[in-house]
């Protein structure tokens, strides 16, 4: 199925899906019920390309011993949580050159204005201070370039990510605009509303492996008893009622979590627990997450160990990711004016 994307260029019925995820040493539950999962979902109704997003990673100062093996493990947790090659292209942003070249040219069509208003890089840069670089400014331009190489239809992205998605339409646009339809104008496909897990100490902040207290988040590969102790801590409320309600941030986002892990629904999970305490609850809320992650570290186990199985997924997906993205690529360096080669 993925040799097909490659020879029937755009099968009518099915849309194109290019999504991607940095390589950070940590992928929490978020990630994986906000993005990762969907993708896993999608896989089965659209032609989808994902890849790690290790270009994008070195905007901040990676250590290279950790950084190599972060960017391996973040592959083989995907394939573990069931990205599956055979039906999708799979593969590393930086070994497909077309990328790094494409996002050149876009930055010569993307203003200082726009990439001055991305509310990411004003963070970032903040929290960065003393390595405010070229790269996390025109990060958006790669960004555009991972998504436009493939005439991507639509884009799978947490709502973190809409800016970005929206300034590539843009850049898409004026280009299209210039030289005549060259880019696919990529529409956001972003998940209904619960896809949003928030941090287990301040709920009202969404969870995020950055943050400062190692409580907030559960990683995918925690150990059970670690899942479960930061379960047990998590920040609740003192109305002692397992229900949906305002001002029950805490709460709320553990019936999200709990919803989106067995596929019950807040009133059943409410009912369920009716007369229990939020102790029981905790508790019912980190074993159903550890049964979720279980086959999931099991297969990444598995998958980590064998660099070669490794090696030829992603040597796979990359050859024909490559094809694909080239041909947009010489495509754009023609309406622009160069030479053929
Ligand atoms: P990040 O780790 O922030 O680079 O995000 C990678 C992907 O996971 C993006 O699509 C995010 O929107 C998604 N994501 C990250 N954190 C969460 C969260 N707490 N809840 C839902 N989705 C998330
Ligand atoms: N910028 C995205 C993030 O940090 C990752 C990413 C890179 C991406 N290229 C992409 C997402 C293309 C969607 C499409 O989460």
């Amino acid at each position: 199925m993925a040799e097909e994307i490659l020879t029937q260029e755009k099968p009518e019925k099915k849309k194109r899906i290019f999504s991607a995820i940095q390589p950070s040493g940590t992928i929490t539950l978020g990630n994986y019920v906000g993005a990762l999962r969907n993708w896993v979902k999608l896989q089965d109704d659209y032609e989808c390309i994902f890849a790690v997003a290790d270009l994008h990673a070195i905007t901040v100062r990676q250590d290279p011993k950790v950084f190599r093996q972060n960017i391996l493990n973040a592959y083989a947790l995907f394939l573990a949580c069931g990205i599956d090659t055979e039906k999708s292209i799979f593969f590393i942003q930086s070994h497909v050159h077309t990328h790094a070249e494409l996002a050149w040219l876009l930055n010569c069509y993307t203003q200082f204005g726009e990439l001055s208003r991305m509310t990411q890089f004003k963070d970032k840069s903040a929290k960065h201070a003393d390595n405010v670089n070229a790269g996390l400014f025109t990060y958006p331009s790669l960004m555009a370039a991972d998504i436009l190489l493939y005439q991507a239809d639509l884009v799978p992205i947490g709502a973190d990510q809409k800016q970005h998605l929206e300034l590539t339409r843009n850049i898409a646009e004026r280009f299209n605009g210039i030289y005549g339809k060259t880019f696919t104008i990529p529409d956001g496909y972003i998940p209904k509303v619960g896809a949003r897990v928030m941090s287990l100490q301040d709920p009202t902040k969404k969870m995020s492996k950055s943050d400062e207290n190692n409580n907030a988040w559960v990683a995918l590969l925690d150990k059970p008893e670690t899942i479960m102790k930061k379960f047990k801590r998590a920040i609740t409320d003192s109305e002692a009622r397992v229900c949906i309600g305002e001002g029950k941030d805490g709460i709320n986002n553990l019936i999200g979590i709990m919803s989106a892990v067995t596929g019950k629904t807040a009133d059943e999970i409410t009912a369920e627990f009716e007369g229990k305490g939020y102790g029981d609850f905790k508790t019912a809320v980190g074993e159903a997450v550890i049964e979720e992650v279980r086959p999931i570290q099991e297969r990444f186990d598995r998958l980590i160990k064998d660099k070669a199985y490794l090696e030829e997924q992603y040597r796979k997906s990359a050859e024909i990711a490559e094809k694909i993205s080239q041909r947009t690529l010489d495509k754009a360096m023609k309406k622009i004016g160069y030479l053929a080669r």
